[in-house]
């Protein structure tokens, strides 16, 4: 592919956004999607935006694909301002969500990818020899002649993609770019997105409120919950920093709250997570107290339930996000539910 013309020093963040606010105006009162958003993101890395639903993920996507004015602060993709220069961005990115059925139904994949080429204005052969390579790398090549409405959800993503790259992109947002996809497919679209940012020398920045997947190919990552960042940095770095190893407790049966087990003294954070199969819960807890640990086995069976087991688990982000908020994202999901 022809890379475009660098237009900044290379040393530049790729993405750069100081004190970002964004506002929403609902029906009674303001809401803050985003408030203070410092980040810096290089060039040719895997960037993750990691948080629960609601954190103001799709919002930051947005505004720094130039598709939303930010109401206060400032915001750079390659130097510009995105409110001030968004027609200078727009040729250098493209954006892509997993959630979206975009492209017309009744043409070909390979028409689709033809279209959004000449939107860019992709010169015919670079976009038919474009068409080719993505279309091998997503292993779409079978399906090119195929309308795209006879497509599976796992192929529609996977042209979703190809169709996010067509303009040779120097940066790429992906809002949940593997949501509703098989494991293996997921896989094969996280280790092509990989190869994008190491071979291609592109930034792939994902949106997603996956950890394992953030921690299999993040470079970095910004944990982002109710509209702030809390922390920003590799994922072994965050993990070393704020990772504390978690105690799992499996519970039988389930029991009804966390409350009870949350306000104990020295528990930092507790989820609970249901393994349907088995019909029991497994209750994971991170404690700076040992003392608190035998405390929620006490509240487990004076509640009538049971625990059947408990052991250590090494940190993942998902002890990094309980250290740091004090919950999990299954309960920050369901309390924006309630
Ligand atoms: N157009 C809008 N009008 C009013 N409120 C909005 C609008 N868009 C987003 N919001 C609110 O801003 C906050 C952040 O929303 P956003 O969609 O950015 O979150 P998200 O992290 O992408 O969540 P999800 O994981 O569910 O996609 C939420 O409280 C949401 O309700
Ligand atoms: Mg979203």
């Amino acid at each position: 592919m022809l890379r475009k013309t660098i237009l900044q020093p290379t040393n530049m963040p790729i993405v750069e956004t100081q004190r970002l606010r964004r506002e929403f105006q609902a029906k009674k009162k303001v809401i803050t999607a985003l408030e203070d958003i410092d980040l810096q993101v290089e060039e040719s890395v895997v960037f993750g935006l990691l948080g629960p639903n609601g954190a103001g993920k799709t919002t930051l996507i947005r505004i720094l694909s130039t598709l939303l004015l930010p109401t206060s602060g400032k915001a750079t993709v390659a130097g510009f301002d995105v409110a001030k220069e968004p027609e200078k961005i727009r040729p250098l990115i493209n954006m892509a969500s997993g959630a979206e059925r975009a492209g017309y139904d009744f043409i070909t994949a390979r028409g689709n990818l033809w279209f959004f080429s000449q939107l860019y204005g992709v010169d015919s052969s670079v976009a038919n020899r474009s068409i080719e390579t993505l279309s091998a790398a997503l292993r779409l090549e079978n399906y090119l002649d195929s309308k795209l409405y006879t497509l599976s959800t796992g192929y529609r993503q996977r042209l979703t993609i190809a169709r996010s790259l067509i303009n040779d992109p120097r940066v790429v947002f992906l809002d949940e770019p593997t949501i509703g996809l098989d494991v293996m497919t997921a896989k094969s679209i996280r280790e092509f997105l990989v190869s994008q940012a190491k071979d291609q020398k592109r930034t792939i920045f994902i949106a997603t409120h996956n950890m394992a997947e953030t921690e299999a190919i993040c470079d970095r990552v910004a944990i982002i919950d109710s509209g702030r960042i809390v922390a920003c940095d590799s994922p072994a770095s965050l993990k070393k920093n704020f990772g504390a190893p978690a105690t799992v407790m499996e519970v039988s049966p389930p029991l009804q709250s966390l409350q009870a087990i949350s306000s104990v003294r020295g528990v930092k954070g507790a989820t609970s997570a249901i393994d349907a199969d088995r019909g029991v819960a497994r209750l994971k807890l991170i404690v700076d107290d040992e003392g608190a640990v035998k405390a929620v086995g006490a509240i487990v069976e004076s509640s009538g339930s049971k625990v059947l087991q408990s052991w250590m688990q090494e940190p993942s982000l998902e002890e990094v996000f309980i250290s740091l908020i004090g919950r999990g994202f299954a309960e920050r999901e369901s309390e924006d539910a309630n």
